[in-house]
């Protein structure tokens, strides 16, 4: 790890604001090595320093990573002028986090977040084929000729006209006389607006489009929109091995 100013390091480990770990600087409530840390501008060398706050070891870890059920409304992006950001919804003092990949702004579900620019390249690299798996109400009858047409590839309309990958869609619910249904459907790739792009190729309207699985990780039940949990090192692990 490169070196870093301590304000900066305690803020990044979640500690307080920089204006908070200042004064706690002040306050002579840090140590370096054994010795009160006097300046908030101090470089320090997480590897080679030991930094204590209240008599605390701080341990800043290289990488974070982030489950997030995100609601409609919000931006996958790290900025946006228009409307808030998914990154707005996650409470670290971190500046480096980015969601891996995008999901539309009135999409909800599991949006993964992190700092580890390699894992999230990998996952987003269009040979991996990671399986991402969405829940989606329509309207119009989805019916037995759109799953074969879903599993066939679908030209969309992308510049180099190939049909999509091999796309899974599984019909949970039918409802003729309000013309509706509800669907699962898991596919291969992340074009821009895939699954909507899809239905509309068959002639239905994705009304409603939540992501329930990302390769090998789930949207909890009990993750409310809006909220996240850090990723298990098991889940960690697992994503790695893409
Ligand atoms: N497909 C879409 O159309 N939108 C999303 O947000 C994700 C996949």
């Amino acid at each position: 790890m490169s070196t870093f100013r301590l304000d900066k390091y305690l803020a990044d480990a979640n500690i307080g604001t920089r204006t908070e770990v200042k004064n706690y600087i002040k306050k002579g409530i840090v140590t370096i090595n054994g010795t009160i840390a006097k300046k908030p501008d101090i470089k320090i060398n997480p590897d080679t320093d030991e930094i204590f706050f209240q008599g605390e070891q701080i341990q800043l870890a290289e990488f974070e990573y982030y489950l997030l059920n995100k609601p409609s409304g919000y931006v996958s992006a790290t900025k946006d002028n228009t409307a808030p950001t998914v990154l707005s919804l996650i409470n670290s003092n971190r500046k480096d986090l980015f969601p891996v990949g995008r999901l539309d702004k009135d999409t909800e579900g599991l949006l993964l977040i992190t700092n580890d620019g390699a894992l999230s390249h990998r996952l987003l690299s269009p040979k991996r084929h990671v399986d991402k798996t969405y829940y989606a109400e329509l309207e119009g009858i989805v019916t037995i000729d759109d799953i074969t047409a879903f599993e066939k590839g679908l030209a969309i309309g992308d510049e180099d006209l190939k049909v999509t990958m091999p796309a899974k869609l599984t019909i949970l619910d039918t409802d003729a006389t309000q013309n509706i249904s509800s669907v699962q459907v898991t596919i291969q790739e992340g074009k821009f607006h895939q699954v909507k792009r899809m239905f509309q190729f068959v002639e239905k309207k994705v009304t409603y489009l939540k992501r329930i699985s990302f390769g090998p990780i789930t949207l909890p039940n009990n993750l409310a929109l809006g909220k996240y949990r850090e990723l298990t090192s098991q889940e960690i692990e697992m994503l790695q091995k893409f």
